[in-house]
């Protein structure tokens, strides 16, 4: 169900909204994070700022699905197959935005890769997260592997979110797809299948049951992990040692959107610096894509990790994508 949050809460702000007119924004982030941007930006601009939040996948079937007649303006994040997916059946707007000197290589890569219609906005790296507590209560350590998520010890424990619906989880096939090959891979997840006790909608929801206790391990982007532990749980995270996969979390223009000017407003806003500090500001700790974003230590720095050369041409094109899910409920999710 669509939920529309209006961000300008004060009179002034709406006055001046009513003024300035409004943009429909499709958010994929986190909802603090979302409604700050909007809050923020309707204050100072005047502009009324509608957020949907969707995650990934389903922001992409909502922006297909509207595709004749589109309500959206924009989609603010989410991981970026899913908007290169987006760019290749035609339903984001071409723009070049002057700051794309400004950006990080890979979310100038990015846009390449969609022939600028989309654009990188964050960079986060996939591992896992774990509950402390629980681990130590059943003796066991923290997993620093993929292989280690196989362990007897995490039966029933770990949460990963279905890919249909799940940007998170896509990278975390397409990473697995990877390091080992296809059809390793898959073996591989089929052996995961027996420890994974719910395939969640959400790619945040299994961190924040590890959060709350509920499960002992998440596959998580790490990111999220840290959202969960500065709010005092007592959750840590790890990178796997075989190597792991990054989300370029994107933005893109919605094609014949209602707002189309206000929308590359927003979206010039939403990557200078200025606009990107809201990320850290609601708690959120991706790497932003403007350079001169000061850095701050509790982002994960790509450079200490082990990434593999993730190819997103290939994980990000519609045909790949689309095989690599009906695959996975196939062999993987119809096996439970
Ligand atoms: O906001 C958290 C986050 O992990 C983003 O970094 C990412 O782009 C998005 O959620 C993915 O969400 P989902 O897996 O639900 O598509």
């Amino acid at each position: 169900m669509q939920r529309w949050l209006v961000a300008a809460a004060l009179a002034g702000a709406t006055c001046g909204a009513q003024a300035q007119g409004q943009v429909n924004v499709i958010c994929s982030v986190q909802a603090e994070w979302c409604n700050t941007m909007a809050t923020v930006y309707s204050k100072t601009t005047g502009v009324k700022v509608n957020i949907t939040q969707k995650g990934s996948g389903e922001a992409l079937a909502q922006l297909n699905a509207e595709k004749a007649n589109p309500k959206t303006d924009l989609w603010f994040g989410g991981t970026g197959d899913t908007h290169l997916q987006a760019a290749e059946m035609g339903l984001t707007l071409e723009y070049k935005s002057p700051l794309l000197k400004d950006l990080y290589p890979w979310a100038v890569r990015q846009a390449e890769d969609a022939k600028f219609r989309t654009v990188g906005v964050y960079l986060g790296p996939l591992g896992f997260g774990f509950n402390n507590e629980l681990l130590a209560k059943k003796k066991a350590s923290a997993p620093t592997s993929w292989a280690d998520l196989l362990k007897p010890e995490f039966k029933g424990e770990i949460q990963m979110a279905n890919p249909a619906s799940s940007g998170t989880a896509y990278t975390v096939i397409a990473t697995l797809v990877q390091i080992m090959g296809e059809d390793k891979a898959f073996d591989y997840l089929r052996a995961l299948n027996k420890n994974i006790s719910t395939y969640t909608r959400s790619g945040t929801a299994p961190v924040k049951a590890v959060a709350r206790g509920e499960t002992m391990v998440s596959i998580s982007f790490v990111h999220d992990v840290t959202t969960e532990a500065v709010q005092g749980f007592p959750v840590g995270s790890s990178t796997p040692s075989e190597g792991t996969g990054a989300e370029i979390g994107s933005m893109s223009i919605v094609k014949f959107g209602p707002n189309t000017d206000n929308a590359k407003k927003f979206y010039e806003w939403a990557l200078t610096p200025g606009g990107q500090q809201f990320g850290l500001a609601a708690k959120q700790f991706q790497l932003p894509s403007n350079k001169h974003v000061p850095k701050d230590p509790r982002v994960v720095d790509p450079a200490k990790i082990k990434l593999i050369n993730y190819d997103y041409a290939k994980y990000g094109a519609s045909a790949e994508r689309r095989r690599l899910i009906s695959k996975w409920e196939k062999d993987v999710q119809d096996a439970r």
